[in-house]
């Protein structure tokens, strides 16, 4: 099964994003994963829309955009027309959630809800016939560099459950200290997409490109 692997672009070096971006293109990386966030849902400032407006000017691969921002309703306009491809909202962060989804169909863009540690199944299954993906963050939101929480275990294989998953559209990405063992592991249950931050893309003492194979033949 061919995967999603999305570098998360909080953590590339900004110093050099034009090279960067062309090393990660030539490095065959499906997307880009691009954290917003507002200070409020999470205590953290991602990259701003000067940032997304770059990245989306120098690739033509797709962009994925993760609102961890309060009210996302507000700014599902302003994100489609930069041009993303994939728009996340946490469901935990919007008095309308359905209507948010709603919304981001209505601008002909793929939706998705990223959900926190603690969301439980049970809380999104009113979003399940709507959603394009659905991203589980396995870390608490905000931070790139921190420890995978096991327990969120027990919620992938819910939803990656072909009899609950079967009856939906949804593909399931995961988002939050993936290693490559993690994407070994998960993959084979049948998760599809996998964000590539402090785990096992950047910092590392190989090229892009070798990370990238690797991961693409586990
Ligand atoms: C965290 C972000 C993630 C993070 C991933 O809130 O949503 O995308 O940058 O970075 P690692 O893989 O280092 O956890
Ligand atoms: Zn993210």
């Amino acid at each position: 099964m061919s995967k999603i692997l999305l570098p998360s672009m909080m953590l590339a070096d900004f110093g050099g994003l034009k090279e960067e971006i062309k090393a990660l293109d030539n490095a065959d990386v499906t997307g880009y994963h691009i954290d917003i966030m507002d200070g409020q849902f999470v205590p953290n400032f991602g990259m701003g829309l000067q940032d997304l407006e770059y990245i989306r000017s120098a690739t033509n691969k797709p962009i994925d955009v993760h609102l961890m921002i309060d009210n996302p309703d507000k700014y599902i306009e302003k994100f489609a027309d930069i041009g993303v491809d994939v728009i996340y909202i946490h469901p935990e962060a919007d008095t309308h959630p359905t209507r948010t989804l709603q919304a981001i169909k209505d601008k002909d863009k793929k939706a998705g809800i990223a959900i926190n540690p603690g969301t439980s199944v049970e809380s999104i299954q009113p979003y399940l016939s709507i959603v394009d993906y659905i991203m589980i963050m396995t870390v608490n939101p905000g931070f790139a560099g921190q420890k995978y929480l096991d327990f969120v275990d027990e919620k992938i294989d819910r939803l990656i459950n072909p009899e609950f998953k079967n009856k939906y559209n949804y593909e399931i990405l995961v988002d939050g200290a993936i290693s490559p063992e993690k994407v070994e592991k998960l993959s084979k249950k049948g998760v599809k997409g996998f964000v590539l931050g402090s785990s096992s893309l950047f910092g590392k003492d190989k090229s892009y490109a070798d990370i990238i194979k690797e991961l693409n033949d586990l």
